[in-house]
């Protein structure tokens, strides 16, 4: 909520819809790849160099507490230079962690470096319950002595980690990364069963290889990490953006326009390209992306979120606001995360017709939705709501601005640049007030 703070500047985006939009965006680097991987730099006290890193809220927080932790870092345009020689500190405060929930996955490079760690539970997008069972309970089998007071994960491992085999109840994309990174700077053969694919673990594997490590199976649900005593630098190059690529597809689909999105490698969305494709739009392969042209109407589609190579769930609230649109009625079951529909009643307010009980969203198209002042809820969520915005009659504002810099760099220029009119404003308090946001 904007709290009533008279002449607190509020910035906030201002979107006129109705425009096709058409040309071509290139995505930036992955921020779901670059966060672990700027965390795996505490693994080694060499000099690691990590290129096409995306300009955002989320790195700069990660940033922030590598540096805490005693990293010396260097910036070179979108290459980042991360040098740790040695610990200055083992514990992330709940003022370092709360916006990040990622931040919780230092806890395994510290143990397996430092042998000690104290990291706040994490806090991070308001999707829902964000429970670390999985990676406290690997941890603990690695030789860790866990114990959780105040909020805060007291951990140490005097002796340092030892190799396990463990199996996940659920294909967790952080507790996958947490013990690949643990296990990496742990010598002997850790193997996860149920582990997650995601091509962002697929990254992480591959840097942590090139550091020294000899890592089998990432990608799929069996990864085995034969970890050293000591790890060496890297020079690595962030993938491209899959969340923000299907981002700017749905961006075409939604306007009715043709956009060519590159930067990224299309088999990344998994199932999203046949979602997108069961919508009505026709997608054309181009080097290093794909071009998508909308000239049907959206068809209604059924779809649920799942684990990669499933309907990604940072995808769902895009998604949504596409088929606020569709002729007929949809369907989504999002099974990754409840409370992952704070879109919902923002979406709402534009007009669109959705239902929600429990997991399952039920949306009934509309023949056009009407722009409103909206707040965005989560980095997602926001997105939604540009989303819609760009399809809208009229003019939309859309507040609360900082979830959106925390996952989409440069997000105003990329849309003005396939025709969107966008722009972020700055204006009084009372100016959103009497607007009624
Ligand atoms: C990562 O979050 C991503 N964040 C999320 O993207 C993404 O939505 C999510 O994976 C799923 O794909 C980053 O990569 C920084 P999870 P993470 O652990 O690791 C349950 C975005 O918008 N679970 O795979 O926190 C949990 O309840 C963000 O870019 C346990 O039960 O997700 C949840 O239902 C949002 N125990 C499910 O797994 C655990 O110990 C998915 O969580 C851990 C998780």
């Amino acid at each position: 909520m904007l709290d009533y703070n008279p002449g607190r500047m509020v910035d906030f985006l201002e979107i006129k819809g109705g425009k096709r939009l058409s040309g071509t965006v290139t995505v930036s680097g992955a921020k779901n790849a670059a966060l672990p991987m700027l965390m795996a730099t505490l693994l080694t006290s060499e000099e690691c160099t990590l290129s096409n890193i995306p300009n955002l809220l989320d790195v700069d927080l990660t940033l922030g507490l590598l540096e805490h932790f005693g990293a010396e870092v260097n910036y070179f345009g979108s290459t980042i230079k991360v040098k740790t020689p040695k610990l200055k500190a083992t514990e992330a405060s709940y003022s370092l962690v709360k916006a990040l929930r990622a931040s919780f996955w230092v806890l395994g490079p510290l143990l397996a470096r430092g042998r000690a760690a104290r990291v706040a539970l994490p806090g991070g997008d308001a999707i829902g319950t964000r429970p670390v069972d999985i990676h406290l309970q690997a941890l603990t089998k690695m030789g860790a002595d866990i114990s959780l007071k105040h909020g805060v994960v007291f951990a140490s491992a005097p002796n340092g980690l030892r190799p396990i085999e463990i199996d996940f109840h659920f294909a967790s994309v952080g507790a996958t990364h947490q013990v690949m990174m643990a296990a990496a700077l742990t010598p002997g053969t850790t193997v996860i069963r149920g582990a997650a694919r995601e091509p962002e673990i697929v990254a992480l594997a591959e840097m942590l290889t090139q550091m020294g490590a000899l890592i089998e199976g990432a990608g799929s649900s069996v990864v085995s990490i034969t970890g050293r005593e000591s790890l060496d630098g890297c020079n690595i190059k962030m993938i491209g953006d899959r969340i923000e690529a299907g981002t700017f597809l749905l961006a075409g689909l939604i306007t009715r326009g043709e956009v060519e999105v590159k930067g990224f490698n299309p088999d990344h969305l998994g199932e999203f390209i046949s979602i997108l494709l069961d919508m009505g739009a026709i997608l054309s392969p181009r080097e290093n992306g794909l071009l998508i042209k909308q000239e049907s109407s959206i068809k209604p589609i059924k779809i649920r979120t799942d684990i990669f190579p499933g309907f990604a769930t940072d995808l769902q609230a895009p998604l949504m606001a596409a088929l606020c649109l569709a002729r007929g009625e949809s369907q989504i079951e999002e099974s990754i995360f409840e409370g992952r529909f704070g879109h919902v009643q923002e979406l709402a307010r534009m007009g669109a017709n959705i239902e929600v009980h429990d997991r399952m969203a039920t949306i009934m198209g509309v023949n056009s939705l009407s722009a409103a002042p909206v707040e965005a809820k989560d980095i997602r969520g926001g997105a939604s709501l540009v989303l819609a915005s760009l399809a809208a009659d009229g003019v939309s504002r859309i507040f609360e601005i900082d979830h959106l810099r925390r996952g989409y760099a440069n997000l105003e220029a990329k849309l003005s640049g396939l025709g969107a009119e966008i722009g972020c404003k700055p204006e009084e308090i009372e100016d959103a007030i009497a607007i009624g946001c």
